[in-house]
């Protein structure tokens, strides 16, 4: 049997990469290509698609997994830019419908051995900042694994060790953005593609773990076991650890 897969922002930079990498997978069947331009709810019936893999933009991701979700399909998010709040009711929506799937920031597996390792350092070492940096057009800031990030490292911090810098901002915003108080600095230049530090300071030393992302091909792994895996969930699942057994 094969798994019926459409891609959604198939005319994309991660689009037109997930529908290479789809096609060349024995065990799927790429089924539909769907863009701005088209029905997304009309498409899945159509195509009678199992597996919706949606790499669009920030302000489209909401309605699209609702109605990948209430198309009887198991969405694959890749698009970033989703708020906390947005994220829960969506899990909430997938419960009761009983109907799972993905919402995952990043598909890359080092990308998530980096977080999993840094969120782990946290114990050790509490005092920490993110830089992520991304190409130029890129429309959300700060990215979404840098806000994962920040979450999972928060997990870990205690209360009293939460950033506590007193330094005075001369220009705001000099000390980046803050989210569950670890500060996260965003750089948006041409030539870049996917890149993340995280560094840890302690006395008289600084540990840094840092992935890059030269090649979009970085993600495809990650996508084609999201695929794989998304149709035996119950629920809507955010992170791409959850659906990685050796993690
Ligand atoms: N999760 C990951 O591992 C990962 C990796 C890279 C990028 N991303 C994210 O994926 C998203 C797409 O990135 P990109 O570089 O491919 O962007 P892109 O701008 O190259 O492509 C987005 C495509 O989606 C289409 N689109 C926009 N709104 C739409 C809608 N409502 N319905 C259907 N199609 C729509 C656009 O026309 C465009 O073709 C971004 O949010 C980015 O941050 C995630």
């Amino acid at each position: 049997m094969t798994i019926r897969v459409l891609v959604n922002g198939a005319q994309g930079r991660m689009g037109q990469i997930a529908i290479q990498a789809i096609s060349q997978q024995a065990d799927f069947s790429l089924v539909g290509q769907t863009g701005r331009q088209d029905n997304l709810a009309h498409a899945i019936k159509q195509y009678h698609a199992q597996v919706v893999v949606d790499f669009t933009q920030p302000d489209a991701a909401l309605q699209n997994t609702r109605t990948i979700l209430d198309c009887g399909a198991n969405p694959v998010i890749g698009t970033t830019g989703l708020l906390p709040e947005q994220i829960h009711t969506l899990q909430q929506h997938s419960k009761a419908l009983r109907r799972g799937g993905i919402i995952a920031p990043n598909f890359s597996i080092a990308a998530v051995l980096m977080i999993k390792y840094a969120r782990e350092i946290a114990h050790y070492y509490p005092h920490v900042e993110i830089i992520e940096m991304h190409h130029d057009g890129k429309l959300d800031s700060p990215s979404g694994t840098a806000l994962y990030t920040a979450e999972q490292l928060a997990t870990n911090l205690s209360a009293e060790c939460l950033s506590t810098s007193k330094a005075r901002e001369t220009i705001p915003g000099a000390r980046g953005a803050s989210h569950h108080h670890v500060p996260i600095h965003a750089v948006r230049l041409p030539g870049l593609v996917a890149h993340q530090q995280i560094i840890f300071g302690g006395q008289g030393e600084t540990l840094t773990l840092r992935h890059d992302a030269i090649d979009r091909q970085c993600f495809m792994g990650g996508i084609v076991l999201a695929c794989r895996k998304v149709q035996g969930l119950t629920e809507l699942v955010y992170g791409l650890e959850c659906i990685m057994n050796k993690l």
